[in-house]
C-alpha cells in the first residue's frame, strides 16, 4: 500500500533504454572505450555547450585531474566552499595541496564571494609567480566554486576575482547537470568544470563523471592523463604521472540512455522543489535561495529546520527517508588544521539545521503529499 511503503531519498530512474544500450555495448565487445563513450561525451558537450566533455570514472577523479590541469601542485593552497561533499576537498589533498575553506552565504548556501574577495585582498600578495598567502607564503593556485544542490554560483564575479588575483577556476558541477546561469550551463565558464554521475545524481552511470572544458589543449591533456599518460601507440611509454580514470563503454551506454531523459528529469525535480516550497509556505523552514539568473536543475530538495536530526529520525519511523546536509569541511578530522575563513560560521548553522528531502524523479504525487503532510504534522 502506497501510504506505508518506504519513500526513498533519491533513487536512480532507469526506465529508458539503459538495458538495451548496455547490452549493445557488451555485444560489441568494446568495453574500455567504444562508440557509446563517444556518443555520451557528445551528448554532454551538446547539452552543456562545452567544446569538450571527457568521460571519467567518477566526479572525484574528474576534480583531481581538473585541478592538476589547472596547475595545482604539492604545497599549493586551493580555495573551496566550507559546505560541500568531502570529495571537493579530498581532491585537493590528493595532490599534496591544501584546501582553504571559505564560509558560505546564508541564503544561497554557496561560497561567500565577499569573504573570498576579502581573503584574497587582505591575506595574499602577488608577484610574477602568482598569488601567495601572506602568512605561509604558499601559492594560492585555484578556486573551486561548487554549484551546491544545483544552485549556480555567480560565475561572472568569481571569474573576475580569479583573473584579478591570477588564480584558476575549476567549477565543481557534480550536482548541477541541467543548471544554467544566464543561459550558460554550469561548469562551462571556468577553466574547467567537473561532473558526477553517481547513482544519486540527476543522471547516473552507476559511477562516473566528466571533465568539461572549452580549451582544446586541456581536453587533449585530460584524455592523456586519464589513460595512464601513454604516449606511444604500441610500446608502453608513459610520459607523465597518469591515472586509470576512464569511463568504461557499458557505463557510458547507461549514460547515453539517461541523457535522452534529462529534460524530463529536470522538469520533475522542479515540480518536486516547487511542491515543497508551496506545502511548507508560512512554516518555520528555510529553502535555498537561487542566485539571480540561475535556472536550477533542483537536483536535491533540501531545507533548514530546527531540530532537523530529531525530525529525520521521526520520519524514518514513518518509512520516509531524509538525510542531514553535509558536515562542514572544517569540522572533519582530515581538514581541522586547515584555514577556515568565516565571520559567523554560517556553514555550521546550515549543516546543523539542514535536511535533504525525498526527491527521486520517479516519486509519485501521492508519495510527495504523504511527505508534505507528515512533515507538517511535526513542524506546524
Ligand atoms: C559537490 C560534489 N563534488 C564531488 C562529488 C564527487 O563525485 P563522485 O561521487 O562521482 O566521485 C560529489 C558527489 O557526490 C559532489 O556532490
Amino acid at each position: 500500500m502506497e501510504t506505508s511503503s518506504p519513500i526513498p531519498l533519491c533513487e536512480p530512474n532507469l526506465n529508458g533504454r539503459e538495458k538495451e544500450y548496455m547490452a549493445e555495448a557488451v555485444d560489441s565487445n568494446w568495453l574500455s572505450g567504444g562508440s557509446f563513450l563517444k556518443r555520451f561525451e557528445q551528448q554532454l558537450a551538446d547539452y552543456t555547450g562545452a567544446s569538450h566533455a571527457i568521460g571519467v570514472s567518477n566526479g572525484t577523479s574528474a576534480l583531481q585531474v581538473a585541478l592538476t590541469l589547472a596547475g595545482v601542485e604539492r604545497g599549493d593552497l586551493v580555495l573551496v566552499p566550507d559546505l560541500t561533499f568531502v570529495a571537493t576537498a579530498n581532491a585537493v589533498k590528493y595532490l599534496g595541496a591544501d584546501p582553504v575553506m571559505i564560509d558560505i552565504h546564508p541564503a544561497t548556501w554557496l561560497i561567500d564571494t565577499e569573504l573570498l574577495l576579502d581573503f584574497l585582498e587582505k591575506h595574499t600578495y602577488r608577484n610574477t609567480g602568482g598569488c601567495f598567502h601572506n602568512e605561509s607564503h604558499r601559492r594560492v593556485k585555484a578556486v573551486v566554486p561548487v554549484h551546491l544542490l544545483g544552485n549556480v554560483c555567480d560565475m561572472e564575479l568569481i571569474n573576475d576575482i580569479a583573473a584579478r588575483f591570477s588564480i584558476n577556476v575549476v567549477e565543481d558541477a557534480a550536482c548541477s547537470l541541467g543548471s544554467f546561469r544566464h543561459n550558460r550551463h554550469s561548469g562551462t565558464s571556468g577553466l574547467l568544470g567537473t561532473m558526477s554521475f553517481n547513482s544519486n545524481k540527476i543522471i547516473t552511470t552507476a559511477g562516473g563523471g566528466a571533465i568539461l572544458t572549452n580549451d582544446e589543449a586541456l581536453a587533449k591533456r585530460a584524455r592523456h592523463l586519464i589513460t595512464q599518460a601513454k604516449s606511444h601507440a604500441t610500446e608502453y611509454i608513459h610520459d607523465a604521472l597518469g591515472y586509470n580514470f576512464r569511463l568504461v563503454n557499458p557505463l557510458a551506454a547507461m549514460g547515453a540512455a539517461q541523457m535522452e531523459q534529462l529534460p524530463g528529469f529536470v522538469r520533475r525535480k522542479k515540480e518536486v522543489a516547487e511542491y515543497y516550497c508551496r506545502v511548507f509556505d508560512g512554516l518555520p523552514v528555510q529553502f535555498q535561495q537561487l542566485t539571480p539568473g540561475t535556472d536550477s536543475n533542483h537536483w536535491h530538495s533540501a531545507m533548514l529546520v530546527n531540530e532537523s536530526r530529531a525530525l529525520i529520525v521521526a520520519l524514518a519511523t514513518e518509512s520516509i527517508e531524509t538525510r542531514p546536509l553535509w558536515t562542514p569541511i572544517h569540522q572533519l578530522p582530515v581538514f581541522r588544521q586547515n584555514l577556515f575563513i568565516t565571520r559567523e560560521n554560517v556553514s555550521s548553522e546550515v549543516s546543523l539545521r539542514g535536511m535533504m528531502l525525498p526527491c527521486s524523479t520517479s516519486i509519485t504525487d501521492t508519495q510527495l503529499q504523504r511527505v508534505g503532510k507528515t512533515i507538517k504534522r511535526y513542524i506546524s
